[in-house]
């Protein structure tokens, strides 16, 4: 499905009745990611999965742009959708698009899942890493940052053992223009710290992380954690960054146990 959001055609994917949950992709992915949480929660939920603009299916609209107009724009999606209120499932960038979208747009959150991501602002090396990638994504293109990226996003075993998954991933990434893929790195070099919004996220909350993530390990999960009034934290063994494809089982069970336990308590526990 698609939508016509001002200058932007956002395509998405829009299965099953029920609460709304909208599930924010990864850098440098695509919704496809969210296959097998689109499988299992439309059964219960109606799940929907977008591409940001520039990725997947979407055009891209103007750069630069900020995780904020990243945020608007699912906003915008939800109006179209005549959508008021929505649980939100944001995984790394997702993640940090998700913290945006509640410091602008708090009312329109029911609940958050902040998966492998971080609330801290880069680190002055993590933002000249970032604009090292843009050189390398301008001068060799996008299969030179699926090299970069996969050894980040998946487990060694991993990509020892699931070439499936590990092609995947690729597809996804050399799928996206070179453009998306620098707007994206410059956007997250220059987000917001977050760490002063987690006191104040008002919302049932689940954090969770793979056990083997290494570029937003479970200390920065457990920050989180900490800070976010009565969150829960789940470590999912076995999985690295891109914790939803390589644990989906996991990863589905302990999101639809969060939101069965605040479904019929009305608090998180
Ligand atoms: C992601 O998976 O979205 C990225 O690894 C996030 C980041 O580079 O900080």
């Amino acid at each position: 499905m698609d939508a016509q959001i001002k200058d932007i055609r956002l395509e998405y994917t829009d299965q099953g009745t029920g609460t709304p949950i909208v599930l924010l992709h990864a850098f440098p992915l695509n919704r496809t990611m969210w296959a097998p949480q689109i499988d299992s929660f439309s059964a219960n939920f109606r799940t929907i999965a977008v591409d940001l603009r520039g990725h997947g299916g979407s055009s891209q609209g103007h750069t630069p742009y900020t995780l904020e107009d990243l945020a608007t724009d699912i906003k915008d999606l939800l109006d179209h959708l005549t959508i008021q209120q929505a649980i939100f499932v944001g995984l790394s960038m997702g993640g940090y698009i998700l913290m945006a979208f509640y410091r602008l747009y708090p009312d329109r959150v029911k609940s958050l899942v902040l998966a492998d991501t971080r609330a801290q602002a880069d680190t002055p090396e993590g933002r000249a890493g970032r604009f090292e990638m843009i050189r390398t994504a301008e001068t060799q293109g996008a299969n030179a940052i699926a090299d970069i990226m996969i050894p980040r996003l998946l487990s060694a075993r991993t990509i020892k053992t699931n070439p499936e998954l590990v092609g995947k991933v690729r597809a996804m990434i050399i799928h996206n223009p070179v453009d998306t893929i620098v707007a994206d790195l410059r956007a997250m070099a220059e987000r917001s710290d977050s760490v002063p919004l987690l006191a104040q996220i008002a919302r049932p909350t689940l954090v969770l992380v793979g056990e083997l993530d290494h570029g937003t390990p479970p200390s920065d999960a457990r920050l989180m954690a900490e800070r976010i009034p009565d969150a829960r934290l789940a470590i999912l063994p076995a999985a690295a960054h891109v914790s939803n494809l390589e644990e989906p089982e996991a990863f589905n069970q302990s999101v639809l146990s969060f939101l069965e336990s605040i479904d019929s308590n009305g608090v998180n526990q």
